[in-house]
């Protein structure tokens, strides 16, 4: 049996490029209606016009999840255009990595706030739709690195903070039927992964135990199976998608 999604409406952020871009189209692709989040227009068209073209429903939001206002009438309008919102991802991320040294207060704010607080923002603005509908399910995406990654204080604090903020809404809405996860990925083929040189990747790649890069179809399995409406006892949980990458140290001999 297929996964059932089918008209459950799915709101992803960041899902112009990459992982959610990926995240989104296999909803879609299991009858899910959709919502594109992004900043960046001509990703959100794209996705939507593709999402479209294969037979699926979908919308574009172009807000920056970090503005609350924005946010929040992103819901408003997400629900006046779906009835309802049920699945939210989210996905939206980036990164500046520098040792502690040269980390600057402003490379702090400018990854802590999308990672971190414009998740908390997303969580805010739909829960109370969830709630009403007393069915809700929130996946979070942090990353491997919140285990800890050289140069990644501030990618790794924000994405250990995505961690606890999940296990925390858990708790906090098991009883209203809202679901909370997390996936932690490992390195994933993305624009993110286009942009490194060949030495970064080949380094990457030594310190992987399966010696292979994920694509975002990886991570989407995962989505898949929290968001499901027969996941509905599965709360709370982390799991790591990253070829057996969190297994080991990269100080490992
Ligand atoms: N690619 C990897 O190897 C990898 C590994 C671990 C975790 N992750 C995490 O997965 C998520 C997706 O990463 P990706 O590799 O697909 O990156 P990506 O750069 O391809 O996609 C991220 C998208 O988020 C959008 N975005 C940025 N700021 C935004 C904001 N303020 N509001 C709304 N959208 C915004 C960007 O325009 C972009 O389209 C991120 O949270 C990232 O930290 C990625």
């Amino acid at each position: 049996m297929g996964v059932k999604v089918k008209d459950r409406v799915a709101l992803i952020t960041g899902s112009g490029s990459g992982i959610g871009e990926g995240v989104a189209k296999r909803l879609s692709q299991n009858g899910a209606k959709i919502v594109i989040n992004d900043v960046v227009q001509e990703k959100i068209d794209k996705v939507v016009a593709d999402i479209k073209a294969a037979g699926g429903e979908a919308i574009g939001m172009n807000i920056d999840i970090t503005k609350k206002d924005q946010v929040d009438e992103m819901f408003k309008k997400t629900v006046e255009t779906f009835g309802r919102i049920d699945i939210l991802v989210n996905n939206a991320g980036v990164s500046r990595d520098k040792g502690i040294l040269k980390l600057t207060e402003e490379d702090w704010d400018f990854v802590v706030d999308i990672n971190l607080k414009g998740q908390f923002f997303c969580c805010q603005g739909a829960i109370g739709y969830m709630r009403e509908q007393k069915f809700g399910r929130i996946v979070n995406i942090s990353s491997r690195a919140w285990l800890g990654g050289v140069g990644q204080a501030n990618y790794a604090a924000s994405k250990g903070g995505v961690v606890s903020l999940t296990r925390t809404l858990a708790l906090e809405l098991a009883r209203f039927g809202i679901n909370v996860n997390c996936i932690c990925p490992g390195l994933i083929k993305t624009p993110l992964y286009d942009a490194l040189t060949e030495e970064q990747v080949a380094n990457l790649i030594k310190a992987q135990p399966m010696g292979a890069i994920g694509n975002p179809n990886d991570i989407a399995q995962g989505v898949l199976f929290f968001v499901d409406d027969d996941a509905g006892y599965v709360t709370g949980q982390v799991i790591f998608i990253c070829g057996g990458r969190s297994l080991w140290s990269s100080l490992s001999v």
